[in-house]
């Protein structure tokens, strides 16, 4: 299993900013307990602040052999259409993960533009729900 850990837009300030939404534990503390737990998994990790790099890794996903795309988008997730079009445009499966439970927050956090296009949605369970997300590709 080759999956692709996909996060957007301010997700390398994980660790760092909001710690009561986003826990204290850097994405690199994340990857590496991915790397950790889940040993029968290649991962490639990619992290980016800008959209068009993010739709580029998704577009070049079946041609690198990837089984599936786990992405936190972070805030593209709420109006990145080009984002979308990315996933759609792809069969690799996309899994959508948050670490905090969006419908709790804000109003405009309620609304995925992604959703839709994507295999599921986790959300709400911090690092954890990266985690679920790739146990949800060995089902
Ligand atoms: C987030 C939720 C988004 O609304 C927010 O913009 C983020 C992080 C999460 O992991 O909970 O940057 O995707």
């Amino acid at each position: 299993m080759k999956l692709l850990i996909l996060n957007g837009v301010n997700l390398n300030m994980t660790g760092v900013r909001e710690k009561d939404v986003y826990g204290t534990q850097t994405l690199e503390d994340i990857n590496l307990e991915l790397t950790n737990r889940f040993k029968n998994c290649e991962f490639e990790f990619y992290q980016s602040n800008i959209e068009g790099d993010l739709c580029g890794r998704i577009q070049c996903a079946e041609k690198l052999g990837f089984d599936g795309i786990v992405l936190n988008a972070g805030a593209f997730t709420h109006y990145s259409y080009a984002l979308r079009d990315a996933i759609a445009s792809v069969t690799v499966p996309v899994v959508e993960v948050h670490m905090s439970n969006v419908h709790s927050r804000e109003e405009f956090r309620r609304k995925s533009v992604i959703s839709e296009v994507c295999r599921g949605v986790i959300c709400g369970f911090g690092k954890n729900s990266y985690f679920l997300a790739v146990e949800s590709f060995n089902l």
